[in-house]
């Protein structure tokens, strides 16, 4: 059987599979379905320093493969994580990471300083949710944006962190670069694609917030080219994502440079997904005699 224990920053992962931000809120809904501690790590919805009641609606759209949302960071805020929802997710056996928002560098560095004092195993600092107008990815298309961030949570933070890149630059690998100068343990990517969706017969967007983030199978080539990039301009870990549903669509991310691989959008149409996805993973190195070390970041270029 193939090995698919990963050292990522530091932290021991008992398996490359995670679950992506936004897609599987706190575990409480999922932990229906199957035990939790199959999963390699959990990330949690995107926390703030206040509670958020999120975008208006409607804040979900179907695309050809794929999906936009503009929810708009929707959560209890980073207290109430701490006191009700933390001490349900240490309860399984799997990594947990935060993933925090806020307007300035300062606050993201108090969320942090917070949530390391409360026990997470890592923080994945959000600068790349393409629908609130303060922080999220205004920071992280800039490199001093993102940099600054990081630095600032690096500095409060007694836990790896981790920055999630946006996949709406021009040069990722520079933001990747800058992530890492300042500090970052490893990075993510990508979050959502910046989209928009009329309809055709009123000329109306279909989000109330007229734009949203894009997600699912149709963003994976987009995911696994931008992974592939910043893995080979840094020499900090990185976990990928971006359109993953299949044990193969994972192998692609881990040839691209990715050490985890996280399912999101998947999730929310089938919530066996993540399991799928490992199971299947494991299978598929048994059956092509590969290994997650042997196939990491190298892609056999033409
Ligand atoms: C949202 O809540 O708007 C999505 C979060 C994100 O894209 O980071």
């Amino acid at each position: 059987m193939a090995d698919m224990r990963v050292s990522f920053a530091g932290v021991d992962f008992k398996n490359p599979v995670t679950v992506a931000s936004g897609t599987f809120a706190f575990g409480r809904e999922y932990a229906e379905y199957y035990d939790l501690s199959r999963l390699g790590g959990i990330c949690v919805k995107g926390l703030t320093p206040l509670p958020r009641g999120g975008n208006p609606s409607p804040r979900i759209a179907e695309t050809p493969m794929g999906m936009l949302n503009s929810v708009g960071l929707q959560n209890p805020g980073v207290d109430a994580f701490i006191r009700d929802e933390l001490p349900f997710l240490r309860g399984f056996d799997t990594k947990i990471i935060a993933n925090i928002s806020a307007p300035t560098p300062e606050d993201y560095a108090l969320m942090a300083a917070k949530l390391s004092d409360a026990g997470v195993d890592m923080i994945e600092i959000n600068v790349s949710c393409p629908n609130v107008r303060a922080g999220g990815m205004a920071f992280g298309v800039t490199c001093e944006g993102a940099a600054s961030v990081t630095a600032a949570v690096k500095k409060a933070s007694s836990v790896p962190v981790m920055t999630k890149l946006s996949p709406n630059v021009t040069d990722i690998a520079e933001i990747a670069r800058a992530c890492e100068d300042a500090g970052a343990d490893a990075l993510s990517l990508i979050n959502t694609l910046l989209g928009m969706k009329i309809d055709p017969a009123t000329g109306v967007p279909i989000l109330a917030n007229n734009t949203g983030g894009l997600s699912g199978p149709a963003v994976l080539p987009v995911a696994v080219r931008m992974v592939w990039q910043a893995a080979s301009a840094v020499k900090i870990p990185v976990m990928g994502m971006g359109g993953v549903s299949r044990a193969e669509d994972a192998a692609e991310m881990i040839w691209a440079g990715a050490s985890l691989v996280s399912v999101g959008t998947a999730t929310l149409a089938d919530p066996y997904a993540p399991v799928k996805v490992l199971e299947g993973l494991e299978k598929f190195l048994d059956e092509h005699g590969l290994t997650l070390e042997g196939m990491k970041g190298r892609v056999k270029l033409h």
